[in-house]
């Protein structure tokens, strides 16, 4: 440990929310990450949700070390060959007609082309969210987003409207449940059309609401919303940052679905670690886009070398067989959080799909009020007895823990994992007792 890099790391670091700087980090490989005292911490949340593959993955190394000896970077009007055999390899994977892709950095971006797609080609500007959502912090897809924070950064883009998110542990509308009838589906979008000054551009969800608390919309949700979408005119954008190539055991959740979107944006789990995005469309729609003079031209569209990383990250999941392995393991997993809910009466709901997972905290299953305070000491409980979670925590919409490990996790890292988080939520409850006594 070098007392002096974590001293300015404290000085010389702008603070972007990511909490108190405690230690520094050296190195990560497969589940485990290593901080500066040598400390083994299992890795629970796949880095930002983006390691799927584990961290360093031997065939994402060999991708980065031979692109880099071909091609780094280039100007962006020349297309590497990297990047074609990306662009290939993804059209195998994706569900007709959805075929056209391109290649940029982040979430933030892909979900930004999408929606200027989507204005372009319908000649709206009107673009409906979910409460909930969280599509990135650039203009367009932070003004689609309602889990993070928005204040204080002034206006954002016009013209965008949150409808309820289907939440049935905990009704935005206080109307159903457990069981989501989709009524807040309907009161949103009769809210929508009162408003709407007739410039419909397009519907953007995540198939799965992950920042907003890990929520599953209830059967049937997208097919009804992309019908609705339609009728007005709108474009359905997936934004399958989380939940494309394996994470939930599909290779979208869109194919798990049966709902084609006419635009779909991938991120995170693409590029095995380095910024790799996509957007994705049919070929009429792209035709349509360019015959407008579509343009979004950035210095690292169509870089070779994240491009390299993401071909090696499909033809993984492929040869390990990942998605079959996120659905097994991700039972495992899901069949030890039950069992802890049984202990802990603190457990609220379980909910999610293959390693995609949440624990919703309450102070009592009765009145499901969010237990924030044991949310945060178990993280930090978890995080000192080596466990890396990430909590989810918002008065309106609980305390969450997003449990997303590697698909090449171990079922004995998982297990351990569990273990470390009934220590810790043993811990804590007493804690808690402690002090309130
Ligand atoms: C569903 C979803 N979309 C978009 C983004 C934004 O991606 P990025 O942080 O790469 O810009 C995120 C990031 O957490 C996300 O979870």
């Amino acid at each position: 440990m070098d007392p002096e890099l974590r001293d300015a790391a404290r000085d010389l670091l702008i603070r972007y929310g990511q909490g108190e700087t405690e230690r520094l980090f050296v190195s990560s490989k497969g589940t485990v990450v290593r901080d500066d005292e040598g400390r083994e911490i299992l890795d629970f949340t796949s880095g930002q949700m983006c390691a799927t593959l584990g961290h360093s993955h031997p065939a994402i190394v060999k991708a980065i070390r031979e692109s880099s000896e071909d091609a780094i970077h280039l100007f962006s009007g020349m297309i590497p060959e990297q990047v074609v055999r990306l662009a290939k390899k993804l059209g195998e994977w994706l569900p007709a007609p959805l075929k056209r892709s391109m290649f940029v950095n982040t979430g933030s971006e892909s979900n930004e082309i999408a929606l200027r797609m989507a204005k372009m080609i319908t000649g709206g500007y009107e673009v409906i969210a979910l409460g909930g959502s969280w599509h990135g912090v650039t203009g367009q897809s932070a003004a689609a987003s309602f889990a993070s924070e928005r204040r204080g950064y002034g206006p954002k883009v016009p013209g965008v409207s949150v409808i309820p998110e289907p939440y049935s542990y905990r009704c935005p509308i206080r109307h159903c449940r457990d069981k989501c009838d989709m009524s807040c589906m309907k009161v949103g979008l009769d809210l929508f059309d009162m408003a709407s000054e007739g410039a419909p551009a397009a519907v953007i969800a995540e198939p799965i609401l992950s920042a907003g608390g890990v929520i599953v919309p209830p059967d049937g949700y997208f097919q009804t919303l992309q019908k609705e979408a339609k009728s007005r005119g709108m474009m359905l954008i997936f934004d399958e940052a989380q939940t494309a190539f394996g994470r939930i055991g599909e290779k979208f959740a869109a194919t798990g679905l049966g709902v084609t979107p006419d635009i779909m944006s991938v991120s995170k789990t693409l590029g095995g670690g380095l910024p790799l995005a996509a957007t994705i469309t049919t070929d009429e729609i792209e035709e349509q886009a360019h015959s407008r003079g579509f343009s979004y031209y950035t210095s690292h569209v169509s870089d070779p070398l994240p491009a390299a990383a993401g071909l090696a990250v499909l033809e993984t999941i492929e040869k390990e067989n990942l998605l079959k392995r996120a659905k097994e393991l991700g039972a495992h997993l899901r069949g030890s959080l039950d069992a802890l809910q049984q202990r802990y009466e603190v457990i609220g709901e379980i909910r999610g799909q293959g390693l995609l997972l949440g624990i919703d905290l309450v102070k009592d299953r009765e009145s499901r009020e969010p237990h924030l305070d044991l949310g945060d000491l178990t993280t930090r409980r978890c995080m000192e007895l080596g466990l890396s979670m990430n909590i989810k925590r918002r008065p309106e919409r609980g305390a969450v823990w997003r449990i997303a490990p590697p698909l090449t996790v171990t079922v004995d890292e998982l297990d351990r994992g569990t273990d470390i988080l009934d220590q810790a939520l043993r811990e804590s409850l007493d804690e808690l007792s402690r002090r309130a006594s």
